[in-house]
């Protein structure tokens, strides 16, 4: 699923990218986002539900926002909901990037359905109110996903962020059922962290982080944030997991204003589908293909965003290259 602006372009050099590991991917397109609604008068068409149903994984671009459109709504928030993708994945890594923090290598494990972001508000006669809904069901899917993910990939330290001093309910539930689920990773470390600590401390001592599990604003704050400190948005990859489902996108919006000129970076795409190959157990060409990624940009060949003078296609080719 391309969707608008540069996302069906960084997706079409994914796809190139992914053809050149010889795997023998079987690829069907879909429709999503403001082209999709102004050709079906909807922006996620019931056809592409099925095929997300049907397949084994998903890869997704961008879409772009449209000015006021009374009833339209986020198509892939409304995908992350309709597939119950309940983990939001974001990994960061230092890049050879000249100016780049070296040794930061954690990843923000976020919930990715519940919290504020359910969208139940109203307004009130003294103002508007917001609800916040945290589930025992969510928190323990969640954490038990983030000690399962740190215990794949041999990692030492969980770091539970929440803000239980102030919202003792919702966090503190949150919190109660975190330490409890530790109790099951002796060889893992659970420190916990307050979210306001948590921000200064990814810009002060981010090389300490490890695995950090959240739930849904504080995870979509904080993963920004994170993305700041490792290259920027064309860089930034992240995966959204479900029990038997996954969609991978770029964080990057749509840029319309780089669109149709072929100077997106397509990296961000790349390092989404490096995580797809992992959800498909196809993880030694997952590693291949990021050693790639990292020998290209280590020779200065990068586009324009991080220096370099590579199209967008030029950038591809050469990491096929490397391949
Ligand atoms: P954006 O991420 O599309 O672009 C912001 C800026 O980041 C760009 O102007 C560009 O300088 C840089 N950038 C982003 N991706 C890049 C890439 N691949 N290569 C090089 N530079 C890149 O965010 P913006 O401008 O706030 O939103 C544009 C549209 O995208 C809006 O309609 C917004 O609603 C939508 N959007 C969609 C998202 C999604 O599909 N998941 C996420 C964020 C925004
Ligand atoms: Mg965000």
């Amino acid at each position: 699923m391309g969707g608008d602006g540069i996302g069906p372009e960084v997706t079409a050099q994914s796809m190139k990218l992914l053809e050149a590991t010889g795997i023998g991917f079987d690829f069907i397109k879909a429709e999503i986002g403001f082209e999709a609604y102004k050709k079906y008068g909807t922006p996620l068409p019931e056809k592409t539900i099925k095929i997300c149903k049907k397949s084994d994984a998903i890869l997704f671009g961008a879409i772009t926002t449209p000015p006021n459109i009374k009833g339209y709504f986020s198509p892939i928030v409304r995908l992350r909901k309709v597939l119950d993708l309940y983990a939001n994945v974001r990994p960061f890594k230092s890049l050879p990037i000249p100016d780049q923090k070296q040794g930061i290598d954690f990843i923000i494990v976020r919930e990715n359905t519940e919290d504020l972001y359910v969208g139940q508000e109203q307004l009130t006669k003294e103002g508007a109110i917001a609800e916040r809904v945290i589930t025992k069901k969510g928190c323990e899917k969640i954490i038990k996903f983030a000690f399962e993910l740190a215990k794949k990939q041999s990692r030492k330290k969980v770091t539970v962020v929440h803000k239980a001093n102030i919202l003792r309910i919702t966090d503190g539930l949150f919190l109660d059922i975190a330490k409890k689920i530790s109790q099951s990773y002796r060889e893992i470390i659970m420190e916990d962290m307050l979210v306001d600590s948590c921000a200064m401390q990814l810009v002060k001592k981010t090389e300490d982080f490890d695995v950090i599990v959240t739930t849904n604003m504080f995870g979509d704050i904080l993963s920004d944030e994170a993305a700041g400190l490792t290259g920027g948005l064309g860089v930034a990859a992240s995966s959204n997991i479900g029990n038997s489902q996954g969609l991978f996108e770029p964080v990057h919006g749509s840029a319309p204003k780089y669109a149709g000129k072929n100077i997106a970076n397509p990296m961000a795409s790349f390092l989404s589908s490096t995580m797809m190959l992992e959800f498909l157990s196809e993880d030694k060409m997952a590693q291949k293909m990021r050693k790639s990624i990292t020998k290209t940009i280590k020779l200065g060949l990068t586009t324009k965003d991080l220096g370099g003078r590579l199209k967008s296609s030029e950038f591809t080719d050469e990491v096929i290259k490397n391949l």
